[in-house]
Formats: structure tokens, sequence, C-alpha cells
């Protein structure tokens, strides 16, 4: 095994990727993949396409339709993986929404409708796979997707209920790797400025025109360079590491 496999290698792991039917979730899962683990895609509507790039990569993936914001569907995708692989040790928790609106104008629906995917949904995910962990004495990694959104506001574009809500994730990941340390399951967040995926990728040109100046590369971040630090903080390399927040923003929260 080489130094580097030593360190970030995911041979042998079994790792849950939600929302990973397209955008970051799709390309980390790849990446994930690649590395050695085995995934499982926990995505709302089917991710053929990201199954189809996996075995591509030489890697082995399966599809379980999940709402992350329903109990019920997270604990039976929780309870097919016990069966077919019989662990999890890393959990990606990524799937999130995000609206763009005025708060005088947004509905109380659409801010219960972000929070409840962006942050109850990654709490009911957490929760889950943590109470695996904790039952089978797994020191497990939960990675948690949490937004540059959770650390400063976007301009011009208004969306409150992103914003809290990625605040909040990043406090309940504090919050859940300080209950969990002693059971050696380290829980972390990514904090993504902006990355150019579908979510991101149809928003209007000329709100695109107006974040250029405001980040310092002047530029949007690929998926693939969340990879590295997503490695980083699912393998042992990070052993010591609980309770943090990586930024990955282009410098974007620096100015
Ligand atoms: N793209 C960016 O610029 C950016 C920046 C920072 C953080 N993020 C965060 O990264 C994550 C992924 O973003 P993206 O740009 O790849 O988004 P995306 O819209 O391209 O993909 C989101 C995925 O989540 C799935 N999903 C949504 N609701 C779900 C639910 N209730 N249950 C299961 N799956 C569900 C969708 O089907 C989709 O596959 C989100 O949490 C987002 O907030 C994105």
């Amino acid at each position: 095994m080489s130094y580097l496999d030593d360190l970030f290698g995911l041979s042998g792991k079994v790792a849950i990727v939600t929302g990973g039917g397209q955008g970051i979730g799709q390309v980390v899962a790849v990446g994930l993949a690649r590395a050695g683990a085995e995934i499982y895609i926990l995505n709302r509507s089917q991710a053929d396409e990201t199954l189809q790039l996996i075995a591509a990569a030489g890697g082995k993936a399966h599809f379980i339709a999940t709402d992350v914001t329903e109990e019920a569907s997270v604990d039976a995708a929780m309870a097919q993986i016990l069966a077919q692989s019989g662990a999890i040790d890393i959990v990606f928790n990524n799937a999130g929404i995000c609206i763009h609106e005025d708060s005088l104008a947004t509905s109380i629906e659409d801010f219960r409708r972000v929070i409840d995917v962006n942050l109850t949904g990654e709490f009911i995910v957490a929760r889950a796979a943590g109470r695996i962990m904790l039952e089978r004495g797994i020191a497990g990694s939960i990675i948690n997707m949490a937004s540059m959104s959770g650390s400063i506001v976007n301009i011009p574009q208004w969306q409150c209920s992103y914003n809290a809500s990625k605040a909040a994730v990043i406090h309940m990941t504090r919050s859940l790797a300080a209950e969990w340390a002693e059971a050696r399951i380290r829980v972390n967040s990514i904090s993504p400025g902006y990355i150019a995926t579908p979510m991101s990728v149809d928003t209007p040109q000329a709100l695109k025109d107006a974040w250029m100046p405001l980040i310092p590369m002047h530029r949007m971040g690929k998926p693939e360079e969340l990879i590295p630090a997503i490695l980083y903080l699912a393998s042992d390399a990070s052993g010591y590491t609980s309770g943090s927040d990586v930024i990955v923003d282009g410098a974007y929260t620096c100015v």
C-alpha cells in the first residue's frame, strides 16, 4: 500500500452519499469510490448517471430511493445498507436545496422547506447513521454539507432561509462532534463557496457577473476541487479532526 493510500485510502469502507444524483454529490461519490469505498447513493430521484460513472471508474455503487426529510425513508435505507454490506463507515450528508427570495416575500412554507431539507434532513441522516455507528462500535466519519453561506451573507441575491439553515448545520456539526467524540465518531462540515453545479450554473448570468468581483480568485469552484477536502475528512487522515468546518471558497470569506 502506498503512503497516500495508507493516509487517505477508503478500501473496505461503506460510504453513504445523500443527494448524489447530480452536482457535488455525484462528483464526490465518484471520488470516494475511486479511493476504494463502496458507495450508497441516497437520493430522492434516480441516480443512474452516478452509478454509471462509478462503474466506469471501476468502483462499486448502489442506489436507494430516499427522501432525507422522511425519517422512515432514511431508516429503511440504513437497514438495507446494513443487510447488504454490514456497516456504515462514512456519510457525506450532502442533499440540499436553495431558494433565492427576499425575506418579506418568502412564504413560511418555503422557509420551512429549506430548513426541512438542509437542516432537519441532515440531522435525520446523521442521527440514523450515528446510532448505527454507536451500537456497532464503528469509528465512523460524518461530513455535513454546510456552505460559506453559513458564515457570511451572500449578495446581491437574498436567501435568508438557506443562510440560516447552513449556519445551523455548522453548529449542529459541532454539537454532534462533542456528543459522539468518546464513541470515536467524527463529525465535520464542509463549506464550499460558489461551485459550478446545476444548483448554481442555472442562475442568471447577471447574478454570476455580480459574484465574480467578490471572489478573490474570480471564478467558481469545480465540484472536483471539493474531493480532496472530503477525502481528508472521510479517511483516517483526519483521526483527530472533529467539529471542524472546512471552508473551500476561493478565499471569498476572507474579505
Ligand atoms: N453549488 C454550490 O455552489 C454550493 C455551494 C455551497 C454548498 N452547496 C451545497 O451542496 C449541496 C449539493 O449542492 P449541488 O449544487 O450539488 O445541488 P444540486 O441541486 O445539483 O443537487 C442536489 C441533490 O440533492 C437531491 N435532493 C434534494 N432534496 C432531497 C431530499 N429531500 N432527499 C434526497 N435527496 C434530495 C437532489 O435530487 C439532487 O440530486 C447542497 O447541500 C448545497 O446547499 C452548494
